[in-house]
């Protein structure tokens, strides 16, 4: 079957929380083999621990571009073959804040981990992919870096380096049976955005026509699809989560 994911190995940073988790057990529920990656460890053991035949945590923090060579040199030595990366790693950084009160180093720690970390996941994984012909690539991008949510400017710029980078690698990789592909979410209800001032949330959230958040269930299920077979002839695209505030 074209979306049949059975006997793939996934990897996906993030896993830890929110959507990563979610999209990291659907795959599981897929039969597909996951490489779960955070920061955090303990959770990573509390969620992936009863699953052991299928679901390997892997403590590391991918803001680390040699640690990130060395585990995934490891993870293709141990898996033979990897066919999904899934970025999902990522914070906001300080938000409900103009432009120029921005502490640059908080702006520079948000770029370190959205937008380099999925840099180094990727660079690190395509030549595999590209030697395998096939391989599908997702970065969690955002409606904030299509839209440029006020109050956001690190978190907004990063996604939208982040979408960018999908259309650049998607062209460059085109003809190799590699896809690469962005999703860009509106609000779903993780502790990323628990932890925003309830202010920057309203502002979100009363943009959505649907008027209300996506769910994490929303959120795996068209990433499922972005990352199966079946998705042969999309790449460097950005797929929409925003109940239908980006129409483009
Ligand atoms: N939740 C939303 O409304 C929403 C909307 C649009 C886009 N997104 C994007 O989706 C992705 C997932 O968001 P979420 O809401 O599930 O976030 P989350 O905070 O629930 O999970 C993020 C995970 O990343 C891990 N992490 C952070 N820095 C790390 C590092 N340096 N190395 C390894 N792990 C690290 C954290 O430990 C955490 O487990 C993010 O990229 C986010 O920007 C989320």
């Amino acid at each position: 079957m074209a979306n049949n994911l059975a006997n793939h190995t996934a990897i996906v940073t993030g896993a830890a929380s929110g959507i990563g988790k979610e999209i990291a057990f659907k795959l599981l529920d897929s039969g597909v083999t996951v490489y779960a990656l955070d920061l955090d460890e303990k959770k990573l053991h509390e969620y992936y621990s009863g699953r052991q035949d299928k679901a390997v945590p892997v403590g590391i923090d991918v803001t680390d571009e040699k640690k990130v060579n060395e585990v995934f040199q490891e993870i293709i030595q141990k898996a033979g073959k990897v066919e999904i990366l899934v970025n999902c790693v990522g914070i906001t950084g300080e938000t409900n804040i103009q432009s120029h009160l921005v502490d640059t180093a908080n702006l520079q720690k948000v770029f370190n981990i959205n937008f380099m970390a999925s840099f180094y996941t990727s660079k690190a994984i395509l030549p595999h992919m590209v030697g395998n012909k096939y391989g599908r690539v997702l970065h969690l991008a955002s409606i904030a870096g299509k839209e440029g949510n006020a109050g956001m400017l690190a978190y907004s710029a990063s996604k939208a380096a982040m979408i960018c980078m999908a259309k650049v690698q998607g062209k460059e990789y085109a003809e190799t049976g590699v896809t690469v592909n962005a999703l860009a979410p509106a609000v779903i209800r993780t502790p990323l955005v628990d932890m925003m001032p309830e202010k920057q949330v309203t502002y979100m959230t009363e943009k959505i026509p649907m008027k209300r958040c996506g769910t994490l269930e929303e959120a795996a299920n068209l990433a499922l699809y972005i990352v199966s077979p079946a998705n042969s002839f999309t790449t460097g695209f950005t797929f929409d989560l925003s109940g239908g505030r980006a129409t483009y």
